[in-house]
Parts: C-alpha cells; sequence; structure tokens
C-alpha cells in the first residue's frame, strides 16, 4: 500500500520551497515539498511541516512564517535548509537575511516568496501539521524554473518524520 502511494504521488515532482519562521526572538527554517495554493478568494497558501523539525516547534508560537520558492539554481540552499537541524545548528549564521513581520527571516538569496500570516493550523495526527496561512506581502513574482523535488530527493532530511518526539511539541531528549 505505501509502495503504491509513494509510486502514484511521486511523478507529481512537486516544486521545493523553503519555509521560514520566528518567535520569541528564535529563528528557523527548513526545505518544504509538501504545499500548494489552497485558496483564490481569499488567498491563503498551506505548507505541511513536519512534527521531527525544530521548524514546527518554532512556528506553533510564531504570528507569521515565508514562503521561498527554489529555483533551479538554489540547490545549494535546499541542502543547507533541508539536511541540516536548528535543533543543531544555527542556519541562519553567514547567510543574507531581512527582518519581516514578527521577525520572520526573508532570504535575500530568494527572492521570489510570500510573507504569510498564520491563519489556520490542523493537527490531524499524522506526521506532519497542515499550517495556512494569508498573504501579507507577494515579492518577486515572475516565471522561472522552479527547483523540483526529483533534483533534490538524494537528500538526507536533518529529522525523519518518525523521529518526532511524543508529544511533538517536546524538544528532542538531548536537545
Ligand atoms: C527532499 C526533501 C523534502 C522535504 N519535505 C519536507 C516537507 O514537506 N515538510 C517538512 O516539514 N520537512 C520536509 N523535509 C525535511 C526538512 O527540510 C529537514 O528535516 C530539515 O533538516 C529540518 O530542519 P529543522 O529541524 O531546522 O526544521 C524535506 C527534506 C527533504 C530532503
Amino acid at each position: 500500500m505505501s509502495e503504491d502511494f509513494g509510486e502514484l504521488v511521486g511523478p507529481l515532482d512537486p516544486a521545493m520551497i523553503v519555509v521560514t519562521t520566528a518567535a520569541r526572538d528564535e529563528r528557523a527554517g527548513c526545505l518544504v515539498g509538501f504545499h500548494a495554493q489552497c485558496s483564490i478568494d481569499p488567498p491563503r497558501y498551506v505548507v505541511w511541516l513536519s512534527k521531527a523539525n525544530h521548524t514546527y516547534r518554532v512556528v506553533l508560537h510564531a504570528g507569521h512564517f515565508a514562503v521561498h520558492l527554489l529555483t533551479e539554481d538554489d540547490a545549494d540552499v535546499a541542502e543547507h535548509f533541508g539536511t541540516q537541524s536548528g535543533d543543531d545548528v544555527d542556519k541562519f549564521a553567514g547567510i543574507d537575511w531581512d527582518a519581516g513581520p514578527d521577525g520572520v527571516p526573508l532570504l535575500r538569496r530568494l527572492p521570489h516568496r510570500l510573507v504569510l500570516r498564520k491563519h489556520t493550523v490542523l493537527d490531524d495526527g499524522s506526521d506532519h501539521l497542515c499550517l495556512v496561512g494569508v498573504p501579507v506581502a507577494v515579492q518577486g513574482a515572475g516565471s522561472f524554473p522552479p527547483l523540483r523535488l526529483s533534483s533534490v530527493v538524494h537528500l538526507d532530511a536533518g529529522h525523519r518524520a518518525e523521529e518526532r518526539p511524543v508529544p511533538a511539541t517536546e524538544r528532542r531528549a538531548d536537545g
């Protein structure tokens, strides 16, 4: 069953994004493949964050988050945000960023982006949290070749979904 599921949805080959957020003077961000526009009027965008991730634990307390769209030239940024965890390193050290609403980090290297106010959070009991946002800024509109899952699927995620602590809101036991 799960093999069939992966085989069926794999060819959809989604475009990749980096989601960033901030709360209580803590910044976070990770590579995300689960995301979509989910309403036209009013405009809404949805991302799904793994409960294993540092970014998940920070966004629970955040008012805003940003969705940065990756281009084919951004594979190094995907690796930076997708293979390390904010539980272990400061991913924003040495990176140029500007503070958006509530301090959400806006990455200068990734100008195609949405800044979103957190609207709805749905925890359906699965390993990812559904996060719906209302765009408060839309920057860098225009076409570009997106970085697709097939180009980064070989990366080892900083946290695998099954690593989530129980309850998922807790820090890692050694973190
Ligand atoms: C190809 C790929 C796709 C990923 N997709 C998602 C995703 O849709 N949602 C998510 O929360 N994490 C996803 N991840 C995992 C995180 O980007 C990764 O575990 C990251 O290191 C977590 O960082 P953090 O602990 O600092 O939040 C993906 C990782 C890779 C390599």
